[in-house]
């Protein structure tokens, strides 16, 4: 990511986006793996563009959002359009040189367009990002005279059935001449229609000056904005797309691309297989030749390489050494730590323990708050009693130990090295190390007394 260095980039953000039908801002829906806001604010950083926001709606919540994004912001105070939005951060801006202006409703912007406007954008007044379009829909359109030389930006709400009928779109991402805004924004009258002040007529001013330029750009799916539910989930559908095809040229397969979700900060090595309907999110890292079964969900988890981590597994903040094995329907919470090597099979849970190399761990069994040293057993059914109904309490399990099926561990205690618990034991006190220790009841054998039990039964 570059340092600011290339001036402001202002993001549009306060309005709060009444289609959405939500009563959560608009800018602030989840977009995978950040906010639809957070996506505009991380472009125009990768351009090295200081970002400034303007919020309003939800003000607190916005700036909550972006606290770690190194975003200035800028309050407006009523919400009188854009024209009005971007008069508001003046005040912030230096006197002169070139702001880009972006909405924070636009999340699909790549960082290279902006460049591409920046650097058509030379001595021009407002240089502007338009794309052409069957349906101009609800987008402004775009009037050019007779010799193609643009007019004017009219709303779609306002424009006459010939202006409705123009197919170049305004897409909202503008650069402007900031001494320019100075003169020009305070001169905008509102609009009767909605009573705001539009930043779009600033084109027909700078037009007559004949310092207007615009950039027709080809790939609609980058600029378009999002208004309602629906246009969200097209977005997210480009953006997940643009992100597992990234990762697919860098050599990860995907069995069936289009039911995989993969968040934004997600990093896959190389010859990574995705299985049908994993999720991958947060700050999950996973290492070269690992195989993530399908219908797994890993939320910031960090796995090594050639890891096999088996279908319907769900992994959230816990990491994975190389060469283990994981799964099928595993649960590793958070701070479990699975070692090199180490095996953990169906229906184990794990919570805040770690599991040394080549130790096992294969079926039904529950590890929390646990330390379990190299090679160690953990047979099935196993659990780790941490919990006394006020406090947790540490379970210790030495290198080599064995654990028989179906012990139940009341922590705090531990286990030796090399020893080994028989199965169906309590254990409640420590074990030494190379001991044999059976806690359960004692098994009585009653020679007969099946068969005299059946012919009392029969008589
Ligand atoms: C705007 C453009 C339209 C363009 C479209 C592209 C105007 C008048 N129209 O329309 O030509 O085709 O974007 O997507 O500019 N906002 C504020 N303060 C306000 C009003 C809006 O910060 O007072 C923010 C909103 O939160 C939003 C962005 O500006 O993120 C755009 O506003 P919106 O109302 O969505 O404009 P459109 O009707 O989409
Ligand atoms: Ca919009």
């Amino acid at each position: 990511m570059k340092p600011p260095t290339q001036g402001h980039a202002l993001i549009l953000a306060a309005g709060m986006g009444t289609r959405m039908k939500s009563s959560l801002s608009k800018v602030l829906h989840p977009l995978v793996g950040r906010t639809m806001v957070g996506h505009v604010v991380a472009s125009a950083k990768a351009v090295g563009l200081q970002p400034v926001v303007v919020v309003h709606h939800q003000e607190d919540a916005v700036r909550a959002a972006l606290a770690e994004s190194g975003a200035m912001f800028v309050r407006q105070e009523h919400t009188r359009g854009t024209g009005d939005a971007v008069a508001s951060t003046l005040s912030v801006l230096p006197k002169e040189g070139t702001v880009v202006v972006m909405a924070g409703d636009a999340p699909l912007l790549r960082p290279s367009t902006i460049e591409k406007l920046l650097q058509c954008h030379g001595d021009a007044a407002v240089t502007v990002l338009t794309v052409c379009l069957d349906d101009g829909a609800h987008y402004g359109r775009l009037e050019r005279d007779g010799e193609g030389a643009a007019l004017r930006i009219v709303e779609a709400r306002e424009a006459s059935p010939e202006q409705l009928a123009l197919t170049e779109i305004n897409t909202g991402l503008y650069c402007f001449d900031v001494a320019w805004l100075r003169e020009v924004l305070p001169t905008l009258q509102p609009h009767a229609h909605k009573d705001e002040i539009y930043l779009t007529d600033t084109i027909e001013i700078a037009a007559q000056q004949g310092r207007v330029r615009v950039v027709i750009h080809d790939d609609f799916s980058e600029v378009q904005g999002v208004n309602d539910r629906w246009e969200l989930s097209g977005a997210r559908q480009v953006l997940q797309r643009r992100i597992i095809e990234g990762h697919a040229r860098a050599g990860v397969d995907f069995i069936a691309p289009h039911t995989n979700v993969v968040g934004v900060d997600v990093v896959v090595g190389q010859d990574v297989s995705i299985g049908l309907g994993s999720v991958l999110e947060g700050t999950t890292k996973i290492g070269a030749g690992t195989q993530v079964g399908p219908h797994c969900h890993v939320i910031n988890t960090v796995i090594g390489t050639c890891v096999n981590l088996h279908s319907h597994s769900v992994c959230e903040d816990a990491k994975i050494e190389d060469g283990s094995s994981v799964g099928p329907f595993a649960r590793l919470r958070p701070m479990a730590h699975v070692g090199t090597g180490a095996k953990v099979g169906n229906f184990v849970e794990m919570k805040k323990a770690t599991l040394g190399a080549g130790a096992k761990i294969n079926h039904l069994s529950y590890v929390g708050d646990a330390v379990i040293g190299e090679s160690a057993n953990v047979g099935a059914g196993t659990i780790t009693c941490n919990y006394d109904g006020f406090s947790k309490h540490k379970t210790t399990i030495g290198a080599g130990a064995f654990i028989g099926s179906n012990t139940a561990l009341v922590a705090p205690v531990s286990v030796g090295q090399g020893a080994i618990v028989g199965a169906g034991s309590v254990i409640t006190k420590d074990v030494p190390q190379d001991a044999v220790s059976v806690a359960r009841g004692k098994q009585i054998d009653r020679l007969d007394a099946a068969a005299r039990f059946r012919s009392r039964k029969k008589s």
